[in-house]
């Protein structure tokens, strides 16, 4: 167990920004966890699970624990004529998952490769790309309640899961204690794959091809990603800053009438979901920069911290870019981004 104090956040936090936190934890083990959450000092102490901070925008330092899972490990829990069941440590690279399961030729996950953190934060945010999410192979999610001292093992329905949310994403929003902190995570992938290729630019790529393999699924959506988000080694960024938001048929249908060519998919509820990307776009943000960052020229819905811009001028951006969209479109956006005040 390693715990460091005034710990610098640069490397835990993909927009790059230099805050700290007071303490900062890492664990390979849920004995070790267990440990922690049981001290008496620590349990007073707002905390933070995170994996690579890839979808945090920090505003402050952190007065609390930050706590960074290094549980590992990749093992076949079960094994059928059609699936495996992989069960997974929290601190694995999400990618390092899909390059396994693409390598062993199990479907499932190929269209959420090269997305950026670690598996347990990607099914706290149930991550999703070209037309899977990853609740799509999710069996179980192991997590420990760090309100109650509990480790439960949640079934997929019991993960609540819905677009970019689930239950261990502070519905409860406790800006003090997130309650759950994910250990191991299960999926259940394919040995005879069914490809997802309805998405845009995955269509146009395999139109008409035969004989598709995982591997050249997984090959062009790391292209697509790399044509259109910038890597977030290179500049800092978290992905999509915003949630693409979705609306009633009747406020669809009036924005149809004044802007014919306004992309949207329908909902499993009956309602449309916008592309925020595109209403950033139309309120003239892409390519723009504003002091020192940058909303990227090939996606409006990523902001970039060209080098120098601290958490307030990564909000007040995404409050400009708030109040364009819901004065120009009468939508409101919803920050997909957790901010740490
Ligand atoms: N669009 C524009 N202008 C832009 C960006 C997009 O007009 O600047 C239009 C596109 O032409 C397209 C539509 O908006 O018609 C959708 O764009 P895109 O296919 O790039 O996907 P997205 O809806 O913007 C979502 C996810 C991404 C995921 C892609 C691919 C959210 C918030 N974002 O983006 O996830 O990679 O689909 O499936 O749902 C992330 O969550 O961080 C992320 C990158």
């Amino acid at each position: 167990m390693k715990i460091e104090e005034n710990f610098s956040l640069l490397n835990y936090n993909t927009f790059h920004l230099p805050v700290k936190t007071r303490w900062f934890m890492e664990y390979d083990s849920e004995e070790e966890l267990e440990r922690i959450l049981h001290d008496e000092y620590f349990q007073e102490c707002r905390t933070l699970p995170i994996g690579c901070g890839s979808n945090l925008l920090f505003i402050n330092n952190f007065d609390g624990i930050v706590f960074h899972s290094l549980i590992k490990g990749m093992e076949i829990t079960k094994e059928t004529d059609d699936a495996v069941y992989l069960r997974i440590g929290a601190g694995e690279l999400w990618d390092d998952v899909a390059a396994y399961a693409v390598s062993n030729n199990w479907g499932g996950i190929e269209n959420l490769s090269y997305i950026p953190g670690e598996t347990g934060a990607a099914a706290v945010q149930n991550i999703g790309a070209y037309g899977v999410e990853l609740k799509d192979v999710i069996d179980t999610v192991e997590a420990y309640n760090q309100l109650s001292f509990e480790k439960s093992s949640f079934t997929k329905e019991e993960c609540l899961y819905g677009y970019r949310s689930s239950r261990f994403k502070s519905e409860i929003d406790d800006p003090y204690k997130d309650p759950y902190i994910v250990t191991y995570v299960t999926i259940k992938l394919t040995k005879k794959p069914v490809y997802t290729l309805h998405y845009g630019e995955l269509k146009k790529r395999f139109e008409g091809q035969q004989d598709i393999s995982l591997q050249e699924i997984r090959d062009a959506v790391i292209q697509i990603r790399k044509e259109k988000l910038p890597d977030p080694a290179e500049w800092g960024n978290a992905g999509s800053f915003f949630m693409n938001p979705t609306v009633e048929p009747e406020q669809y249908a009036l924005l149809k009438q004044q802007y014919p060519d306004i992309p949207a998919y329908d909902t499993e509820d009956g309602k449309k979901k916008l592309a925020a990307g595109w209403l950033i776009e139309q309120c003239g943000f892409k390519g723009k920069t504003i002091g020192k960052v940058k909303v990227h020229d090939k996606q409006a819905l990523v902001l970039i911290n060209l080098g120098e811009a601290d958490g307030h001028a990564i909000g007040d951006v995404a409050d400009d870019i708030h109040t364009a969209v819901k004065e120009q479109f009468g939508v409101l956006l919803i920050p997909e981004v957790k901010y740490i005040q």
